[in-house]
């Protein structure tokens, strides 16, 4: 038969309960805390049983004491919690481990690093930011529209052939494949002039995919980083001095950087940047396959129809656009001859960064 319950009884029972448990404590044993537990709050438990007996009471009566009885029962366990936890910790002792010799070194905790990549890439916006540039991401899954059409690049246009692209298998109602994953970082280009007005000077680090077979020098996931200006009187010598001025603070003072014409659809016009070899300082080696220099970005002036296709007029505005592989620099700067060990997330390569 459960004892008759009050206010007083619980009181009682806990105020017993809390005297034991500090011998129980005091006993330093784990087994002391577990009889305390199970006298108390276990299934036969003197409390335990008081609840039990909570149905025998008029409802008013029930639910006045049922709120006390279990604020009690929550107020003991976190007790007892509390006391195995400190129990636990405090009996990691010299006397209870003989064999632990506290002079032994400690061991060495292995913290992460940045990835050889990110590292680059925040290299690279902090020499452009303190020339203006701000960093601005855009979407890796991007549209036909951003990707191609915008940047000069018309539907069926042989131009599209220079990237080999991952159209994302999804339709639209004319049965086109709209999107695709980027080939390059050259989308925001459009996207940001459609949705600013000059002067804008930006740079866009992210991630860009291409339907290609990988070896040492290619990769079909890598990072580019692209750049772009335009405003009022923007001309070529603001190019060229922004990229040697990039390729001083990269590679140091003494790199040489040479201008070849090349071929973008969305610039006019295009350049190849190559700096002279840092390691046989142009005379030809095998780094630079004994040319004497190493094509480092694309560059050029954007292309009046780009400027149109955002709403700019091109006679008032003008601008200039450059992109660059991330790990092609990040190979140059650390002597790193094969693209894919940024990829392979081996560590004796990461640690080395
Ligand atoms: N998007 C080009 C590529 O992936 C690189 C590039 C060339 C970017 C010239 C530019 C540029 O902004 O002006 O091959």
């Amino acid at each position: 038969m459960p004892p008759a319950i009050d206010i007083e009884t619980l009181n009682n029972i806990r105020d017993s309960a809390l005297r034991d448990l500090a011998d129980a404590i005091n006993a330093t044993s784990s087994q002391s805390l577990e009889a305390w537990h199970t006298s108390y709050l276990g299934r036969k438990g003197i409390l335990t049983n008081v609840l039990r007996g909570l149905s025998e009471l008029p409802i008013e009566e029930r639910k006045k004491i049922g709120t006390i009885s279990n604020k009690i029962k929550t107020f003991l366990e976190e007790k007892y919690h509390t006391a195995i936890q400190s129990q636990a910790t405090s009996s990691v002792t010299l006397d209870d481990s003989p064999f632990f010799d506290v002079t032994l070194p400690g061991r060495e905790v292995i913290i992460g690093r940045l990835h050889p990549t990110t590292q680059i890439v925040r290299e690279i916006s902090q020499i452009f930011s303190t020339m203006g540039f701000e960093s601005v991401e855009g979407p890796e899954v991007e549209l036909d529209t951003f990707n191609f059409e915008m940047l000069n690049i018309p539907q069926d246009h042989p131009a599209r052939d220079m990237w080999d692209t991952m159209w994302i298998d999804y339709t639209d109602t004319d049965g086109n494949y709209p999107m695709l994953l980027r080939t390059h970082t050259s989308p925001m280009q459009a996207r940001i002039m459609k949705d600013r007005k000059p002067p804008i000077r930006v740079l866009v680090p992210g991630k860009c995919y291409r339907y290609e077979a990988t070896d040492a020098t290619h990769e079909w996931h890598f990072y580019q980083i692209e750049g772009l200006a335009v405003g009022k009187d923007i001309s070529f010598s603001h190019l060229k001095g922004t990229l040697y001025e990039f390729v001083r603070r990269m590679f140091g003072n003494d790199r040489q950087i040479r201008f070849r014409c090349d071929y973008f659809p969305f610039v006019e016009p295009g350049v190849e940047i190559a700096m002279d070899c840092f390691s046989c300082n142009g005379d030809g080696c095998r780094i630079c396959k004994g040319s004497g220099w190493i094509e480092i970005l694309g560059a050029g002036m954007v292309h009046p129809n780009v400027l149109m296709g955002v709403g700019y007029d091109p006679t008032e505005y003008t601008g200039f656009a450059f992109g660059m592989g991330v790990e092609r620099i990040a190979m140059l700067r650390h002597g790193i001859d094969d693209v894919r060990l940024f990829y392979n997330n081996d560590i004796r390569f990461l640690e080395q960064f």
